[in-house]
Parts: structure tokens; sequence; C-alpha cells
């Protein structure tokens, strides 16, 4: 019997080494990632959601080992990602992709957009020309595209007929994961819906599974069956997608929930908790809890202990020193 899960992330970091401040001085540590742990089941979607800056870019890629893992552990289907030989790791990267922002840098101008799809397949020498010309006209289908705009450059599409493409790039060798990176955030609120449609369509046909990552709730809440909150290279919170909306713990993700507009008008309009201050530098991040600079709930403890992510609640995870029964009491006066 296969495993349910089909990407397990244990204690997850990416420390950047940087250039020196002064001649003589040490080099200092960006902490981009420190210390994330997640899993994901075979045909669903984690939402991967933060402020700019807190290392969920750099989750994905080091997930795929696009950027090389400070420590931690990845395992995709079970197997070692991290202990791989370049070699193989070259043939796993063919079960696992990424799709970026923006469509119209990840692609080449000079190619169209039938070369850009079929080029996966010609790098790993898959099928003759014909199969491989049929199996592209196979993915501009499934993406939604013409197979007479095989013959287009990338300029000639719109935003939306772009990111198509990059699915249609992402799809050829029949992946089981895909990174999403904020694939709607460059496009129009009308077009983003139709893109997220399509990914959820296409995960259903095809049993994709994806770790999708945006710094918006919103966008977040469509496609997700849970969510990973991250705040300063550390997962805050995590839980059903439900449960974070209905029941949300960690007082950063409250105050990401407050920004979002609530599509039910039944409902009390809560008020937009606004954080005070700015995200702190991730080379110094603030001893303790990475939040308590910005929480206003934060004791003496929470500046000298950092929490652990614990299971508050069943499936219900938090890194925060207060019990649940406090962070539910607190509700009353955010
Ligand atoms: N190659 C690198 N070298 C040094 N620092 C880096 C490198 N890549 C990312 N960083 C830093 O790591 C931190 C996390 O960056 P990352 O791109 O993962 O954030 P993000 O959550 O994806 O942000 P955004 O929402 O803006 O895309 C940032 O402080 C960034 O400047
Ligand atoms: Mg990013």
């Amino acid at each position: 019997m296969t495993d349910r899960i089909l990407l397990r992330v244990e204690d997850l970091r990416v420390h950047f080494k940087l250039k020196h401040s002064h001649l003589f001085g040490p080099r200092p540590t960006l902490y981009a990632v420190d210390g994330a742990s997640f899993e994901i089941s075979r045909g669903r979607t984690l939402g991967l959601v933060g402020e700019s800056g807190c290392g969920k870019t750099t989750s994905g890629l080091a997930v795929l080992r696009l950027v090389e893992p400070t420590g931690g552990k990845v395992y995709f289907d079970g197997i070692d990602l991290l202990a791989l030989e370049a070699e193989v790791l070259r043939t796993m990267r063919r079960r696992m992709q990424i799709i970026f922002q923006d469509p119209y840098s990840s692609l080449n101008s000079r190619q169209t957009a039938g070369g850009i799809v079929r080029d996966p397949l010609d790098i790993q020498n898959i099928g003759s020309r014909s199969e491989r010309e049929a199996r592209v006209s196979e993915l501009f289908h499934l993406v939604g595209l013409m197979p007479n705009q095989k013959a287009l450059f990338p300029h000639q599409f719109s935003g939306g007929q772009r990111q198509r493409i990059c699915i249609a790039r992402a799809l050829a060798l029949n992946p089981d994961f895909i990174v999403c990176d904020e694939p709607v955030s460059a496009l129009d609120v009308a077009i983003q819906a139709q893109i997220l449609n399509l990914l959820c369509k296409l995960q259903d046909e095809l049993n994709l599974t994806y770790l999708f990552i945006s710094h918006d709730l919103a966008v977040v809440q469509h496609i997700s069956d849970e969510i990973a909150v991250m705040y300063l290279g550390n997962i805050v919170e995590k839980t059903d997608r439900r449960q974070l909306f209905k029941n949300p713990l960690h007082p950063y993700t409250r105050a990401l929930l407050s920004a979002v507009p609530s599509r039910d008008s039944s409902k009390k309009k809560s008020t937009r908790i606004r954080l005070k201050g700015d995200i702190p530098n991730p080379i110094n991040r603030p001893k303790g809890c990475h939040f308590h600079t910005r929480c206003m709930h934060a004791k003496a403890h929470c500046k000298i202990k950092e929490p652990k992510l614990v299971e508050k609640l069943p499936g219900h995870w938090v890194a925060c020193h207060f019990e649940t029964s406090d962070l539910n009491h607190m509700e009353d006066y955010l």
C-alpha cells in the first residue's frame, strides 16, 4: 500500500551566509527558513502564507533542492531527497515541478508557446517528434489553450494565458507534485479565479499535490486543504483550512485574517488588526518569540523563550506561549 503522505518536510533550515559587513567581522547569517516542518498528502494542497520575506519561496525552492537546505529532511514519496546523488535527483525532478508568479519573465520570449511546452520533452528525449507534438497539443487542450496558438510567441498572449503556458510546461513530464509560487499574484482578480479554477480542475483530473505559496490568505483559502502560516522563517500556525478561518489561534494569523474581506455579509465585521512596526530583519531576529515585537499580547517570557510549534487542539499546531483558552479569550479585545 502506498503512503498517504507524498511530501514530508522535517525541521527544514535554509541559512544564507552573507558577505562581510566589516572587513574583519564575522559573516552575518540570514535565517530565511529556520525549522519548518509540514507534510502534504497525495492529491491535496498545503497553502503557505505570510508577509513578504518570511521564507515562502525559499521553502519551496529548498523542497525541490533548487536551493541547498542548511539542515532538515525532505522526504518525497518516502525518498530522502537531500541524500540523493545529482543524477538520481535529476530523474526525481521530473515528478516535481514549480510555477512562478511572473509568467512573462519565466518564458523565453524568442520561443513559440509550443516550443516552450515541448522543451521538457525534448530535453529528456521522450518519444518521437510526432509523439511530442501530440503531447503538446494534449497539454494545450488540458490548460484551455487552442492548438493553433502553439505557433504564437509569449508577447502575443495575455497574462492569464501566459500562466497557462507555464502550467502546461510544468505538466509536460506528468509530475505528481507542483510548487505553485504566487501563481496568480501578478494577474487581475477576474483572471486569478480562472487560473485557480484551472489548477483545481487539473488537481482532480491528474491527482496532483500542490504546495501553494501566497501572501494573500483570500487566495489560499480557495485552493488549500491545509494552511501553514509563516513568520520570519518559522511556521507559527498550521491546520485544516476551515479550522484556520474559524478558529485562528496565533495572534499573527488573526492579524492576517482581519485584513481578509469577509464574503459573508451576515457576519459581524471584524476590526482590522494593525500590527505595530515592520517585520524585523531576518539577519537579526528578536530573541524569544520572533513575533513578540509586534504582538499586542506579548509578556515578559515571550521575549526570552522561543515557543515550539505544538498541537494545541487535534490537528491544530500553534507556536505561541499562551494556552488555547487564553488565545480564545483574546478574541474579546482584538
Ligand atoms: N539567495 C539568497 N541569498 C541571501 N538572502 C536570500 C536569498 N534568497 C532569499 N533571501 C532572503 O531570504 C528571506 C526570505 O526570502 P523569500 O524569497 O523566501 O521570501 P518570500 O516569503 O517568498 O517573500 P515574497 O512574498 O516577497 O516573495 C528574505 O529576507 C530574502 O531577502
Ligand atoms: Mg516569494
